[in-house]
C-alpha cells in the first residue's frame, strides 16, 4: 500500500488542480499535473495543438533511441513546444515506448488543452511545455509516495539508507548525456534490505543532477521518515527505495554497452 502527497509551490498549492492516483502495480500511474505554471490553455485545432501532436508523435515513434531519454521540440515561437520523455534506467526499449504511449494518451485525455503538463508512471515520465525545458533543473511540481510499513530500527535504517542514496547519487550524477541512473542495494539491520534507485534526466549537468538528487534525498525525512519504502519524484530527477527489489538487474552486457556512450 502506498500513500501519496504532492505539491507544486507550497504557497499556491490550494489553487492547483492536483490529480493523484494511488499506485500499487508495477507500471502504474503515480500522478500528473496540468498547467502547473499557469501558462494557460491552447485552442483546439490551433498551431500549438498541432505542434504538440507532432512533438508527442515524434517522441513516441522513435525506434532508434535505446537509452530511455527522448526529447523533441517543434514549431516557432510563440507556439513552439518542447517535450521530454524519460524511462526508468532499467526499463527496456519496448516497455519504455509502451509507457510513453500510455503517458501520451493519458495526458492528452486528462490535460486536454493545457500548454504545459507532466505525468509520472512507475516506469516513465512525460512532460511538455511552451518553455524551453532542456538542460534545466526543475524540482517542482513534485510527488511524494511512501510505504506504510515502518523500518524496525529507524536510526540504523536511516544511516544505511543515507549512505546508499549518497553513493547512488554520485554514480548517477557522473553518468553521460544519455543516462544518469544508478540502482543498488544494501543490508539494513535485522536482516532487512534496502533497494534504492536514483535518476536524473541526462540533459542535466553533473552538478545540477547531483543538486537535484541531494534535494530529493533531503525530502526523505519529511515524506518517508522511518518508512520501509518511499519516493520523491520531480521533473528533473527522482529517487525511490523499497525493502524489495523493484528494478531489473542490468545484464552485464547491457551495462557495458551503455558505458562508452558519448555525447551525441
Ligand atoms: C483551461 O482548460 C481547462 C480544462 O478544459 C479548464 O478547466 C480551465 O478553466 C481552462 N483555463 C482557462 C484559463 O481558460
Ligand atoms: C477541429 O478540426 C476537426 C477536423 O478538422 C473538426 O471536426 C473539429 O470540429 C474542429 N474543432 C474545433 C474546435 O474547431
Ligand atoms: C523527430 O525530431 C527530430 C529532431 O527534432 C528529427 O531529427 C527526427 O527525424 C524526428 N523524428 C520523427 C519520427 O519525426
Ligand atoms: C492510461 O494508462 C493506462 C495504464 O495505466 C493505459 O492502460 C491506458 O490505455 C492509458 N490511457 C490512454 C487514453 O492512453
Ligand atoms: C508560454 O505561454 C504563455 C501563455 O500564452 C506566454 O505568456 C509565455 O510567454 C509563453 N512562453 C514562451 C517561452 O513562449
Ligand atoms: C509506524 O510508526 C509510527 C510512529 O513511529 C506509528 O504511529 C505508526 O502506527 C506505525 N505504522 C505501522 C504500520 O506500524
Ligand atoms: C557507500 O560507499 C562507501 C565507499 O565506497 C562504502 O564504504 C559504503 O559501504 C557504501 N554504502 C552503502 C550503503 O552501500
Ligand atoms: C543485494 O541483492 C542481491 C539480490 O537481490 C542479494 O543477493 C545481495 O545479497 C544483496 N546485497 C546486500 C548487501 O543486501
Ligand atoms: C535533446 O537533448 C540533448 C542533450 O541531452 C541535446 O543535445 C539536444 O539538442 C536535445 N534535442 C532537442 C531536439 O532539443
Amino acid at each position: 500500500m502506498a500513500v501519496v502527497s504532492s505539491m507544486q509551490h507550497s504557497f499556491v498549492c490550494c489553487v492547483l488542480f492536483l490529480f493523484i492516483i494511488i499506485s500499487q502495480g508495477s507500471a502504474q500511474l503515480n500522478g500528473y499535473f496540468c498547467d502547473y505554471n499557469k501558462v494557460g490553455n491552447y485552442t483546439a485545432n490551433g498551431t500549438y495543438g498541432n505542434n504538440l501532436n507532432t512533438v508527442l508523435w515524434n517522441l513516441t515513434s522513435n525506434k532508434q533511441i535505446d537509452y530511455g531519454f527522448y526529447n523533441s521540440s517543434y514549431g516557432e515561437n510563440p507556439d513552439r513546444v518542447n517535450a521530454i520523455g524519460l524511462c526508468r534506467g532499467d526499463v527496456e526499449q519496448n516497455e519504455c515506448r509502451s509507457c510513453l504511449l500510455d503517458s501520451r494518451g493519458n495526458l492528452t485525455q486528462r490535460c486536454p488543452n493545457q500548454k504545459e503538463a507532466i505525468i509520472w508512471f512507475d516506469n516513465c515520465m512525460l512532460r511538455y511545455s511552451n518553455h524551453s525545458i532542456f538542460g534545466r533543473m526543475e524540482t517542482s511540481p513534485w510527488l511524494h509516495m511512501w510505504n506504510m510499513a515502518n523500518a524496525t530500527d529507524m536510526e540504523q535504517f536511516n544511516d544505511v539508507l543515507g549512505s546508499l542514496m549518497h553513493n547512488l547519487t554520485e554514480r548517477a550524477a557522473s553518468g553521460d548525456s544519455r543516462r544518469k541512473y544508478a540502482a543498488g542495494n544494501a543490508s539494513a539491520p535485522n536482516f532487512e534490505s534496502i533497494y534504492g534507485l536514483v535518476q536524473c534526466t541526462p540533459d542535466l549537468s553533473r552538478q545540477d543532477c547531483s543538486n537535484c538528487l541531494v534535494g530529493a534525498v533531503s525530502e526523505i525525512p519529511s515524506c518517508c521518515n522511518g518508512k520501509r519504502g518511499g519516493r520523491v519524484v520531480t521533473p528533473s530527477c527522482n529517487i525511490r527505495y523499497e525493502s524489495y527489489r523493484f528494478y531489473y538487474e542490468p545484464a552485464t552486457a547491457t551495462a557495458t554497452a551503455h558505458a562508452p556512450a558519448s555525447s551525441p
